[in-house]
């Protein structure tokens, strides 16, 4: 199901629930074209997450990212690939007022990008909106732990679970969204102890960021993964120096313009030849 080769159908939401327990699933961010055409054949869901607001944008949180960014960014991603489910995360304030008000925006997701699921955060309190949703056709990944929307009202982005009181309640979100018809949940930022029993009550598949080894799958924003934050969180693994190979190039370039050595000869056009 990972690595393929040549045009497949794309994953589908009911084929990522049917790996609970089994083989790893494979998420990863993407907010454009080239990158989401670069991770296509190798992983399984490309999440356009609200992060965009943070790490495109540079916005400190995600709560200002609007519907219409979403869309933007989610059209791009879904007309580039072919291959991974591509999920659209629902934006702070398009989702939590009603259940009707999370279809109508999800529709308009669904229907303007092209994507095959939409993300949204919160656990019990979501259920009924999540179970809305499923129901008339609109498969929903949702998202517990560490719910970054919630940034103000946690005051701060904190590993939750780390105390065994705050378990009861991470372990019934994610149960919760599962009953209501999640067909997986994030989980973001918990410890470790709380992510394995979480994976062995959720009756479907975790996606552990932040959550260890012990998820059904693991998702990370790939402009950390790729080195391209200075001050990644602690439960990223950088893969490339992106950072540094982009300032080299550019100070090459520009060392080469400044000494006339770029452009050369190869990259001047010549004159038509006359017959
Ligand atoms: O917005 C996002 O990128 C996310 C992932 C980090 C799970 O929600």
């Amino acid at each position: 199901m990972s690595a393929h080769k040549g045009k497949t159908a794309r994953v589908t939401a009911p084929q990522i629930t049917a790996r609970k327990g089994g083989e790893s699933i494979v998420a990863l961010t993407s907010y454009h074209a080239h990158t989401a055409k670069l991770a296509d054949p190798h992983v399984d869901i490309l999440l356009v997450g609200d992060s965009v607001g943070m790490v495109l944008y540079g916005h400190g949180s995600t709560i200002p990212v609007t519907l219409d960014m979403m869309i933007v960014h989610g059209r791009v991603v879904a007309s580039a690939t072919e291959h991974a489910l591509v999920v659209v995360d629902m934006p702070f304030g398009s989702y939590e007022e009603s259940p009707q008000q999370a279809f109508r925006n999800a529709a308009r997701v669904m229907k303007e990008t092209g994507c095959g699921a939409v993300k949204l955060e919160g656990g019990e309190r979501m259920a009924e909106t999540i179970a809305f949703l499923t129901a008339r056709g609109i498969p929903v990944m949702a998202h517990v732990g560490l719910t970054p929307q919630s940034v103000n009202a946690l005051g701060g982005f904190f590993v939750q679970g780390r105390e065994e009181e705050q378990w009861a309640a991470i372990e019934n979100d994610a149960r919760a969204v599962a009953d209501a018809g999640a067909f997986c949940v994030v989980v973001e930022a918990v410890a470790e102890p709380l992510a394995r029993r979480i994976t062995e009550t959720c009756p479907v598949p975790t996606i552990g960021i932040g959550a260890s080894a012990a998820c059904d799958g693991q998702i990370l924003v790939m402009e950390d993964m790729l080195g391209l934050n200075p001050a990644p969180p602690k439960f990223v693994k950088t893969y490339a120096d992106l950072a540094g190979s982009i300032e080299s190039a550019i100070s090459e370039y520009a060392a080469e313009v400044r000494s006339r050595v770029f452009p050369g000869p190869e990259h001047v056009y010549g004159m038509k030849k006359r017959s």
